[in-house]
């Protein structure tokens, strides 16, 4: 398709950037101290879509994308990239996380090049690729600043560049827009669903901001409270491209309530947990002893 292109300006490999999850479980710790994070999960994310991973504070998001992203291993389960297993950390898989990690003591561009550098890439290349993907983030004429001279969002606009310049397979990102405020995460969305649009490639997003899940994402994945299972998937029946007047269609009103609702009690039941972790079961039932869950 005309409007679609890499970093290399090379049409996207069809059927690439699959990743599937089957029957993944999570623990941590031993003994009295043994945590289940996670249970049973399946999920995939096709080849060039944008999925959402939603969930209540706790319920295993990041340990399952730190699993996609091969920086822990899955206590059972299997978990692929194209068929191949994810045994560890590789520049097939692009990661942006909440908290920036830029290197302050280089240029905008310079971080971005960093990773094609590591790669033994020639300056040009490098140069024109960052030129390239800076560009389609808004930053080209920051190239030459540092880190400290941006802003929050375009510091992390730089993060998701850099993540993106060695073309991987798949990008993976942990609340990216969590430290954000309101105004910017809005801008930021509208800038990341144009280059989603422009790239297509697979992205795993994590979000805890509903509206934003749908707003960006093909398909939703509603996690449980601890242990984290799949709870629900639901398709986003909006077009593409997303455009921001989409937000006050029914479509998106009608999935927006579906997904809160699916959240409230999630979030109810994780909290019921803390309370009786804390020793005060009392506060998670009602007067006629229902568990709080129930009143949903
Ligand atoms: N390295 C770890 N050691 C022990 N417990 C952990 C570790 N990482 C995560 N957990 C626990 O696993 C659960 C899920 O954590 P996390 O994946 O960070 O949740 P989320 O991202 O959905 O908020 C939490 O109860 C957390 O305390
Ligand atoms: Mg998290």
């Amino acid at each position: 398709m005309a409007d679609q292109l890499t970093a290399t300006g090379q049409t996207p490999g069809a059927g690439e950037g699959r990743i599937d999850l089957h029957d993944v479980s999570m623990r941590f710790g031993r003994g009295a101290d043994r945590v289940q994070a996670v249970d049973g999960v399946s999920l995939h994310v096709a080849p060039g879509e944008f999925v959402s991973l939603i969930g209540p504070s706790g319920c295993g998001k990041s340990t399952l994308l730190n699993v996609v992203a091969g920086f822990a291993r899955a206590s059972e389960g299997t978990v692929t990239l194209d068929g191949q297993p994810i045994t560890g950390p590789g520049s097939d898989r692009g990661v942006v996380f909440q908290q920036y990690s830029l290197f302050p003591w280089m240029t905008v561009r310079r971080n971005v090049e960093f990773g094609l550098k590591m790669q033994g890439i020639a300056a040009a290349r490098r140069e024109a690729t960052a030129r390239t993907l800076l560009g389609l983030a808004g930053l080209l004429a920051f190239e030459n600043h540092y880190p400290d001279q941006l802003s929050g969002g375009m510091k992390q606009r730089v993060g998701i560049v850099r993540a993106l310049a060695t073309s991987p397979r798949v990008l993976l990102m942990d609340e990216p827009f969590g430290a954000l405020d309101a105004q910017t995460r809005v801008v930021m969305q509208q800038i990341l669903t144009n280059m989603w649009q422009r790239l297509r490639l697979s992205v795993l997003f994590i979000t805890h901001d509903i509206e934003e899940a749908i707003f960006l994402s093909d398909r939703v994945y509603v996690m449980t409270a601890r242990p984290g299972r799949i709870k629900a998937e639901v398709e986003i029946p909006l077009p593409r491209p997303r455009t921001p007047d989409m937000m006050a269609s029914v479509g998106f009103t009608q999935v927006l309530h579906k997904l809160r609702n699916l959240i409230r009690e999630e979030s109810l039941a994780a909290m019921g947990d803390e309370l009786h972790d804390g020793g005060l079961e009392g506060f998670a039932m009602d007067a006629g002893g229902h568990p709080l869950r129930e009143l949903v």
